[in-house]
Order: structure tokens, then C-alpha cells, then sequence
């Protein structure tokens, strides 16, 4: 797949390695492509400016800051038709932690998922705790639920859909959960989610 990367730091940068080892094709979408500081992202994939980054893509992971998604969404949300959309950025101090609602408003036609929004990044670097692969929970739109399932495995986490973005807040809750053990109950941020289930 060609996949369209917004926001090249901790989560980008660390997706983005491991689906170019999965053989997709990625393209950092950055603000200044000629920045050296994003040297190291070259050998991954093409560095361009956001436009040109979604032009050609099938999926578009938007790992910016949360605060910057309604100025991308104004401006780039026409590109978005028909493509799929994963919202992995927060919003910790707002009610509402995803930026779904911006999305479906500025990209009606993208088809939206929300993922990789509940762990801090090391665990997607890493993705078994003491030898257990990581759960990772996520929903979105139904027809997306196999190019999402299989990014996600990807990664080397077992996906667990939710259901479609009515169960947003569902995932949003584990987020809550991640960052009150983290930076509230200062566990370490190697801590993850695992669903149990009798057969
Ligand atoms: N860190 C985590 O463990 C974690 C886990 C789950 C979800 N998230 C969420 O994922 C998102 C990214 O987190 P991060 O830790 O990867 O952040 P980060 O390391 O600070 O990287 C953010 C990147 O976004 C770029 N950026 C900022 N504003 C932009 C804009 N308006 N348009 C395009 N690019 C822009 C920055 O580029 P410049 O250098 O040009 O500013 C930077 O490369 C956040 O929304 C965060 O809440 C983070």
C-alpha cells in the first residue's frame, strides 16, 4: 500500500519503520522536507511536503499533534475522499480525546479508523511485554476493518476491533486508562492492554 505519514516523530517515525520493512511504500508528509533533523526517515521512505504526501496514498496516518488536526483537516480534507484515514493523535487535556468528528466533517468520503491512540509509542517499537504480544484496540469503518487489521498486525500487535466510531469513546477509555497508570500511577511507560477470553 502506499501510505501517507503526517507528523514524523515518536509514533510516525516508528510505524512508518516497520511498514516500510513490511514492504509499503511511505511517504512522511513534513513541514520543511529539507529539515535535517528528519535525516534519519530518508532511508524509509520519500520526505515531502503534506499535499504531495496524501496525493497518492490509500491510507493516511495522521500522527501529529492533536491541536493541528482542524487546520490539516481545513486543508487537506477534500484530498481525503475515499481513502483510509487512522487518527492516532490525542487531545489529552480536551473532553473528547480523538479528532474524529473534525474528520468525518472536513473528509466525508475518508474512510476513518482510530488506532494506534491508546500506548505509548515503545510499545508499538516493541511489541510483546515478558513474551506476550500486545493488544492493541481500535474501531473504525467496517470496510476498513482488513487493511487496518493488517497494518496493525504488522506492527506485531493483535488488533481488536471495537465496532464502528460510535465505540470511539470505548477506545479513548483505554487511553485514559494508559495515561492514569503512566503519568498518575508512575508506572513504567512499558504497560499495555491484553484481552482475556475463555474459549
Ligand atoms: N508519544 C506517544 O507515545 C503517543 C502515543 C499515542 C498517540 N500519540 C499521539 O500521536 C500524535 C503524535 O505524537 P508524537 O509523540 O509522535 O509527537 P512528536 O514526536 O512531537 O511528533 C509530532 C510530529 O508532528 C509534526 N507536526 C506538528 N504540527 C504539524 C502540522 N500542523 N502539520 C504536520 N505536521 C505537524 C511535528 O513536526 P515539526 O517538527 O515540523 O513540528 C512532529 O514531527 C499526538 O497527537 C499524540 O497525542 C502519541
Amino acid at each position: 500500500m502506499n501510505i501517507s505519514i503526517i507528523g514524523a516523530g515518536n509514533i510516525g517515525g516508528t510505524l512508518g519503520k516497520k511498514w516500510a520493512e513490511a514492504g509499503h511504500r511511505i511517504t512522511f508528509g513534513v513541514r520543511n522536507p529539507v529539515d535535517p533533523k528528519h535525516a534519519g526517515l530518508s532511508s524509509l521512505g520519500r520526505l515531502t511536503s503534506v499535499a504531495e504526501s496524501i496525493a497518492d496514498a490509500d491510507v493516511v496516518l495522521l500522527s501529529l499533534p492533536g491541536s493541528g488536526v482542524a487546520d490539516f483537516a481545513a486543508q487537506h480534507g477534500s484530498s481525503l475522499a475515499g481513502k483510509i484515514v487512522i487518527d492516532a493523535t490525542n487531545n489529552p487535556r480536551s473532553p473528547v480525546m480523538n479528532n474524529l468528528e473534525i474528520l468525518a466533517a472536513q473528509a466525508p468520503q475518508a474512510h476513518l479508523v482510530r488506532a494506534f491512540s491508546t500506548l505509548g509509542w515503545e510499545n508499538f517499537a516493541n511489541p510483546q511485554i515478558n513474551g506476550q504480544q500486545i493488544d492493541l484496540f481500535y474501531c473504525g469503518h467496517a470496510p476498513s476493518r482488513p487493511a487496518a487489521d493488517r497494518l496493525i498486525s504488522e506492527i506485531g500487535l493483535r488488533p481488536i476491533y471495537l465496532g464502528g466510531l460510535e465505540t470511539s469513546l470505548a477506545v479513548d477509555g483505554l487511553t485514559r486508562a494508559w495515561f492514569a497508570l503512566v503519568f498518575g500511577q508512575g508506572r513504567n511507560r512499558r504497560v499495555a492492554f491484553k484481552l482475556l477470553e475463555e474459549n
